[in-house]
């Protein structure tokens, strides 16, 4: 199991260029089920949970190859209709195949996506989207079986709204699997992320007919099939936002290219407030822009609430609360979206953060400083604030189980070091994690007699 050991204090100079965003890439990916024809999706991230997209498509008669930063997917074999749950249960972004396998193959056996670090999330509304548009659907032994009497989907008007809003994934399984429906399928109360409307982008460009994607009501009208096409995924604008709290805690002047700025309006504006100037370079292109971000010497608290799209994003909520630790005052973070994320408040506060938790709202009030522990990484984003923390922290900070923000973050590590952070990735499976702060520190690949 590997761990980050991070030196903190350092100032980064230098540019981050942010990748192409992981979940764009993950319903896209499973859009190559909707075809036979070719897919070439271009800068897709390395990351495990596109690994094991490629895995879960293989499994279904899809073959999925890298070359470089790109991935060529083709649909050979339609015959297999079961989404295991050793495969599903590694990642939540599996349901993405139940909608594209449905709608081309007419029957469906997709694993339940089990619970996760950051609390319930159902799939209910997915469920309901689809048996809206026809499926017959049961839950056997753990999968949700599903099955499309007369073997075609029809188009229906569906409401997607739940209680913490519209649902991201869900939108996207619908809106897929409505492509290939007969009739016209309207999606009301439909997630407007960005993701959505890139998703919408690669299926028109395979013969799809969707209109409104982005916005809360999306219209899709049938086709019989579609084809191939060659698409570039959005650049990751939860990595942008990374980036940029990372400029913003250690107090650097960084520049950060391939940045979604128009994606991340609400946390810019959030910046903004604290005292973190980002300014665009070339606004020509506001979702592949250069900034450059600096910070002013003291940080202003404020107030967070975690919205849908696009409000301000819940996978950007446990870096600016790292961020918001230093600020001058008290901070109020409130989560609307997964109530219950909130694992790196402990975390956080082993390093010397002042934070008061009550439900799904977190106090934060400013402390001078930081200081470095062993701390361990619980999920994705809740790993992405332990690092930003590190980084600003006085002292030595080990991270252990990276292997959650691998999940989302391509060689995080390589690229921070590359702007000046002192951070390495070690290998602790040799020893207890509770005695890692204890061992000595080598970097992978460096020999033991080094
Ligand atoms: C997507 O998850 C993202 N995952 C998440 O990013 C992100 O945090 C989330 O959207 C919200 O922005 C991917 O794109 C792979 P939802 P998703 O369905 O689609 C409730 C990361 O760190 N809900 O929009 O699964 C749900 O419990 C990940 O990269 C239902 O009640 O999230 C939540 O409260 C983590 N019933 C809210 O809706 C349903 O059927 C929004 O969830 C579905 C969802």
């Amino acid at each position: 199991m590997d761990a980050f050991v991070i030196e903190g204090g350092q100032r980064l100079d230098g540019t981050l260029r942010v990748h192409g965003s992981k979940n764009a890439a993950l319903p896209q990916l499973a859009a190559a089920l909707l075809t036979d024809q070719p897919l070439t999706l271009r800068d897709v991230p390395e990351l495990a949970d596109i690994q094991n997209m490629t895995k879960l498509l293989a499994d279904l008669g899809c073959s999925a190859q890298r070359d470089g930063d790109a991935i060529r997917a083709q649909t050979q074999d339609q015959s297999q209709v079961h989404a295991r749950y050793d495969v599903v249960r590694t990642m939540r972004a599996g349901i993405c195949v139940l909608g594209p396998i449905l709608a081309r193959r007419g029957r469906a056996r997709v694993s339940m996506p089990g619970g996760c670090a950051i609390g319930d999330r159902p799939i209910d509304i997915h469920l309901r989207g689809l048996e809206a548009l026809g499926a017959a659907i049961t839950l056997e032994n753990g999968d949700i079986v599903a099955e499309v009497p007369g073997g075609r989907l029809r188009g229906a008007t569906v409401f997607l709204g739940g209680p913490f809003g519209p649902t991201v994934l869900g939108t996207a399984n619908v809106m897929s699997a409505a492509t290939l429906a007969r009739g016209t399928t309207i999606i009301e109360s439909a997630a407007c992320e960005p993701e959505i409307a890139d998703l919408a982008k690669l299926l028109n460009a395979m013969g799809a007919k969707i209109s409104g994607a982005g916005t809360p009501r999306v219209t899709i009208i049938g086709v019989d099939e579609l084809g191939a096409a060659d698409h570039r995924v959005i650049p990751d604008r939860i990595e942008a936002g990374t980036f940029l709290c990372a400029a913003a805690i250690t107090n650097s002047d960084l520049r950060v290219t391939n940045c979604p700025v128009d994606a991340l309006l609400a946390a810019i504006d959030r910046l903004e407030r604290i005292g973190v100037h980002v300014e665009v370079e070339n606004p020509s292109d506001p979702f592949r822009a250069t900034c450059r971000v600096y910070a002013e010497r003291s940080l202003r608290p404020v107030e967070i609430s975690t919205q849908p799209h696009p409000g301000f994003p819940a996978d950007l909520q446990a870096q600016f609360m790292a961020l918001l630790t230093l600020a001058d005052g008290n901070s109020v973070i409130t989560e609307r979206i997964f109530p219950e994320r909130f694992l790196h408040v402990p975390e956080l506060s082993r390093m010397g953060a002042k934070l008061m938790r009550q439900g799904a709202t977190v106090v934060v009030t400013g402390v001078r400083e930081l200081v470095g522990a062993p701390v361990m990484a619980s999920d994705l984003r809740a790993s992405a604030g332990l690092v930003l923390a590190a980084l600003a922290a006085r002292g030595t900070t080990i991270i252990n189980r990276v292997y959650h923000l691998d999940r989302g973050y391509e060689r995080l590590e390589e690229r921070l070091r590359g702007v000046g952070a002192k951070i390495e990735r070690i290998d602790t499976s040799a020893v207890s994690e509770s005695a890692a702060p204890m061992i000595t520190v080598r970097p992978i690949g460096e020999p033991a007699h080094a």
